[in-house]
This record gives C-alpha cells, sequence and structure tokens, in this order.
C-alpha cells in the first residue's frame, strides 16, 4: 500500500513538472504502459493472499484513474500554452499593406478576334465552331481537295490515324477552319451565314511568320442569289470597320479547289494608305484572306443543290490580321507570352 502510495506521489509531482506533450507521454508510460510502476505492481498480485487481493487491486485502479485524470488535464494545460504562444506569433497587422493582385488582360489575338466577331454579328452572321480534331471528310474530301493534293503530305498535315488507301477514315489536326463549311452545309440548314475561328495546324517550322499552330476565321455564306457582288461588298465592309473608314480591298484571282472563281484579297496599308512604305514592303497593299465563290461540286457533295443555291466563302488569317491591326513585324511574339509585350495592347 505505501509503495503505491509514493508511485502516486511521485507520478502526480512528475506530471505538474512535464514540460511538453512529449515529456508527458514518457511519464505516461513509465507508469501506465506495460512495462510500467503499476503495471508492475498489478502482475505482482498473484503473490498475495486472497483476502488481500481484491483490496490491492481497488487501490490500483483506484490511483491508476487519479494519474489518468491528472494526465489528462495537464495534456489540456500544454495544447493551450500551446495554443496561446502561436497566436501571441500569428496576429495579423491589420495595418501593413496589402498584396498586389495584378490583373491580366487579353490576349492581342483575341482583341483583334473579339473585334472581327463584332463586324460580323452586326452583318447578322452566326458565331460557330468546329473540332481541331478532324475527319479528312471534311477537311479536304468534301473541299474538293484531291487523294494527291501537296496539302495532305505528311510534310503538311499532323495525321492522328491513316488508312492503307489514304481515303475518308483517315483522322488528322484540321489544316484550314475551312473544314466546318463542309460540317454546316452537311447540316442541311438554309440559308447558311456564318462564321467560325478556330485553331488550325499544320507541320511548317516556325519563324516570324510561321507556326505550327495558328488560327484562322472561316466565312461562309449560302442562299439564293447569292453572288461575287455580295462577298466583295461583305469584305469591303469589314475591311473599313476592322482597318479603318479609308481602307480599300482589291480582289486579286487566285486558285483554291473548293472555290470558283477564287480570289486573294488585299487591303490598302493603313499605315501609309497605299503610298508605298515599310509596312506593305512598298506596294501599298496587304494581303489579308482567301475567298471565292463556293465550287458548285462542292455545294452538290454536301448536299445543296447548285442550280437552285450559290455562296460565297473566306478563309482569314487570324494573327495576320492581328499583327498588321498592331503593327507587330514578328508572329513568335505572339505565343512567346512574355508579359512585357503583352502588356502593350
Ligand atoms: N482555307 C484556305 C487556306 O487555309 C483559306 C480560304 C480560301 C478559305 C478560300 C476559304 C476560301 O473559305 O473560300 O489557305
Amino acid at each position: 500500500m505505501s509503495t503505491l502510495q509514493s508511485i502516486k506521489e511521485e507520478a502526480e509531482r512528475r506530471i505538474a513538472e512535464a514540460v511538453g506533450a512529449d515529456a508527458l507521454e514518457e511519464i505516461r508510460v513509465a507508469i501506465l504502459g506495460k512495462k510500467g510502476e503499476l503495471t508492475q505492481i498489478l502482475k505482482g498480485m498473484k503473490d498475495l493472499s486472497p483476502e488481500e487481493r481484491p483490496k490491492v487491486g481497488q487501490q490500483v485502479n483506484e490511483v491508476r484513474a487519479a494519474l489518468e485524470e491528472k494526465l489528462a488535464a495537464k495534456k489540456q494545460e500544454i495544447k493551450h500554452a500551446l495554443l496561446t504562444e502561436r497566436l501571441k506569433h500569428e496576429t495579423i497587422d491589420v495595418t501593413l499593406p496589402g498584396k498586389r493582385v495584378v490583373r491580366g488582360h487579353r490576349h492581342p489575338n483575341q482583341i483583334a478576334l473579339e473585334e472581327l466577331e463584332r463586324v460580323f454579328i452586326g452583318m447578322g452572321y452566326e458565331v460557330v465552331e468546329g473540332p481541331e480534331v478532324e475527319y479528312d471528310e471534311y477537311n479536304f474530301k468534301l473541299l474538293n481537295i484531291p487523294a494527291n493534293h501537296p496539302a495532305k503530305d505528311e510534310q503538311d498535315t499532323f495525321y492522328i490515324t491513316r488508312s492503307p488507301e489514304g481515303t475518308d477514315k483517315d483522322i488528322l489536326l484540321r489544316t484550314q477552319t475551312s473544314s466546318v463549311q463542309a460540317r454546316i452545309m452537311k447540316q442541311g440548314k438554309l440559308p447558311i451565314k456564318i462564321i467560325s475561328p478556330g485553331r488550325v495546324f499544320r507541320s511548317d517550322a516556325v519563324d516570324a511568320t510561321h507556326s505550327p499552330s495558328f488560327h484562322q476565321v472561316e466565312g461562309l455564306v449560302v442562299g439564293k442569289d447569292v453572288t461575287m457582288a455580295d462577298l466583295k461588298g461583305t469584305l469591303d465592309q469589314f475591311a473599313k470597320e476592322f482597318f479603318g473608314p479609308n481602307t480599300k480591298t482589291k480582289l486579286r484571282p487566285h486558285h483554291f479547289p473548293f472555290t470558283e472563281p477564287s480570289a486573294e484579297v488585299d487591303v490598302t496599308c493603313f499605315k501609309c494608305g497605299g503610298k508605298g512604305c515599310s509596312v506593305c514592303k512598298g506596294s501599298g497593299w496587304i494581303e489579308i484572306l482567301g475567298c471565292g465563290m463556293v465550287h458548285p461540286h462542292v455545294l452538290e457533295m454536301c448536299g445543296i443543290d447548285p442550280e437552285v443555291y450559290s455562296g460565297f466563302a473566306f478563309g482569314i488569317g487570324l494573327e495576320r490580321v492581328t499583327l498588321l491591326k498592331y503593327e507587330i513585324d514578328d508572329m513568335r511574339l505572339l505565343y512567346e507570352n512574355d508579359v512585357r509585350f503583352l502588356g502593350q495592347f
């Protein structure tokens, strides 16, 4: 009994003096653990007489309960002290200046695209999107681009899958947004008046005017009595609104497999107004897009009767017009994401 009493007193003293949670745990193990002092006494009970056993057992249990209570109280006390200490260090000085949140803004390509969309929406166009991973059928076949056309070469096109016969089972990264033309016409809803901006891919090395990934904005109008005059008038209006009211347009004959006749369109240089300068390389004109009247065969393949309907289409190089509008001389600047450059727009 006296051993028990001295164990209790000694333990209480140690608990009261314990500094920190680790020290407290050590004390608990030394007394109540498997090899602890109290546990040893319980083990020694087999040597006692049957009359003494229950008394001692009861005493041990009382001591154990009392110590457990002390331990729990001390544990709580240590935890509380720790928290008070932490709060002292972690007080917030509300008078300190706040962290500045740097505000981002639109990329020049995006600014130009939104401006371009605004112009065409103003003329009654709908903005639609098509997939960047596309079937050969939409990217080439339905656009009258024959199997042996150089654009279909692996040097120009990124193929995802390629069928042995190289036909419409091919899946590729679209090389032009013109693929959306075929998709929209195939849907069979007429008339059509859409633009379709998006990313296109070509197996090109990076330089000042080339990138393996860039953007185009496709335009397509199909209806009754749509003529080349409508095309010219539309592009004229676009150029004036986008580059400035004095801008003139010029159609130069060209060839695209999916339009007949086809043209490339130049605008008067916005910098010199057509006199000739470094921006237009002395010619006074700058090329901005390809266009034409939708080829009757393309209409037919997409299920539209070319005897009843006609249409025009155009494809604007988005980076092209962005560079021109903001007088940027290297396309790479648009992709490098240097905020010192981008912050200027
Ligand atoms: N898809 C052509 C290209 O990538 C551009 C183009 C030309 C689009 C004529 C058209 C078009 O819709 O009619 O070079």
